[in-house]
């Protein structure tokens, strides 16, 4: 047995999460077959998601988190499919994990991979390395608002969306963006706003920002609205280091940071509860795609970049290092799925980046 075991679980839910959930096992198991007993993984995988809802009338376990809390973190997939309402299968798996787990900083790094031939020619490694921070746990996606289609009768029906910010909220995620900032090579925070036209609740997070950045007068900082934030993304990405975003602008501004890096499947992500009160969740960025699941051609870079955040999160920061090099020399080596320009298949990605593990 080994010195150290990681009891993780699996929940690789629907399309393409189930192929690259494999992909990130294997290539953990394959790390701890070479740590010499210093470490292992013990999985334990549930059959949540779509298919389950198909049989049972609910995304998972109504014990389900409950299960989960046992365990010292979440490797997901992707959730969704078309048998299933998008907002059903999401709230009713990954956002009640998020919200219910506490996981209210979500990571999502942006970064080149050699050989990937980006949608901006321009740019390089050494222009673009980011991350988003996104705020996880409340703004628009806190579930607040509802419908009424009785009192006004069919044709007239009104929905309200409401949005929440809180000043703790607010200020948690701005402080664990400034300090991952003075981790980082360029030290700066970017924050997105748009207070122009939502005055109460993005003008307290601008309130925020300012307070909390007065705390670290090392860190450079810029407040930029979310419209010409993506502009900014296209056209200035040398620019930028941490971008620190409310949950729906973060949501659709990281999508934007992984398709300039080449694909949606190559972007990794983790969801934190940086208290340790609950097990995180690490996951890649992108859906279940049903276009492509189950033909074996998905990229699994995304999944097992997100098992290098996770083994960061165990505190094993030179294994993560040991396959963030893995996933660079499989791409540069020109095995690359068909996303990225390549003719590869998933499993043979995955067996290239496990047979650079030995070259970390
Ligand atoms: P998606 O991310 O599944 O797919 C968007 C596009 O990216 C598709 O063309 C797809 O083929 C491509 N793509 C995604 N992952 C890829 C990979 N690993 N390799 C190569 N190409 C990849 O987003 P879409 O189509 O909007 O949503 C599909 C379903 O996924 C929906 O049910 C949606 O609700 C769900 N979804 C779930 C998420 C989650 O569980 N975190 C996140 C986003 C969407
Ligand atoms: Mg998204």
């Amino acid at each position: 047995t080994a010195e150290q075991t990681f009891r993780i679980a699996a929940v690789p839910a629907d399309g393409v999460g189930i192929e690259v959930v494999e992909s990130g096992r294997a290539v953990l198991d394959a790390l701890a077959a070479r740590s010499n007993g210093r470490f292992a993984f013990d999985w334990t995988e549930f059959p949540w998601g779509s298919a389950y809802y198909a049989e049972h009338g609910k995304m998972m376990a109504d014990d389900g988190l409950e299960q989960l809390k046992a365990f010292d973190a979440v490797y997901f997939g992707a959730v969704g499919w078309p048998t299933v309402p998008d907002h059903v299968s999401l709230w009713g798996l990954r956002l009640r994990i998020c919200q219910n787990f506490d996981q209210w900083a979500n990571v999502r790094p942006v970064e080149f991979l050699p050989g990937v031939p980006s949608s901006l020619r321009t740019a390089d490694r050494d222009d673009l390395d980011w991350v988003v921070v996104r705020e996880n746990s409340e703004g628009e996606y806190a579930g607040l608002g509802g419908r009424n289609l009785a009192a006004r009768g069919a044709g007239s029906e009104v929905a309200v969306q409401s949005a929440l910010f809180t000043e703790t909220g607010c200020e948690r995620i701005m402080r664990f963006a400034f300090d991952l900032a003075r981790t980082r090579a360029r030290k700066k925070v970017s924050s997105v706003t748009k207070s122009n036209a939502q005055q109460y609740g993005m003008v307290l997070w601008d309130e925020v920002f300012e307070r909390v950045a007065a705390d670290y007068p090392d860190v450079e900082t810029e407040s930029v609205l979310v419209d010409a934030m993506a502009a900014k993304f296209v056209l200035r990405p040398e620019d930028l280091s941490v971008v620190v975003a409310s949950n729906l602008h973060a949501d659709i501004l990281s999508d934007l940071g992984s398709a300039i890096t080449g694909s949606l499947g190559l972007a990794a992500s983790a969801n934190l509860n940086p208290e340790r009160r609950f097990p995180s969740m690490f996951e890649p960025v992108h859906g279940s795609a049903p276009d492509i699941a189950g033909q074996g051609l998905c990229n699994p870079l995304g999944a097992i970049g997100s098992a290098a955040l996770m083994l960061e999160h165990f505190g094993l920061g030179d294994e993560a290092k040991t396959v963030r090099r893995a996933i660079e020399a499989t791409t540069g080596s020109g095995i690359r799925t068909r996303d990225v320009g390549g003719t590869s298949t998933s499993a043979e990605v995955t067996d290239a980046v496990i047979g650079h593990l030995d070259n970390g």
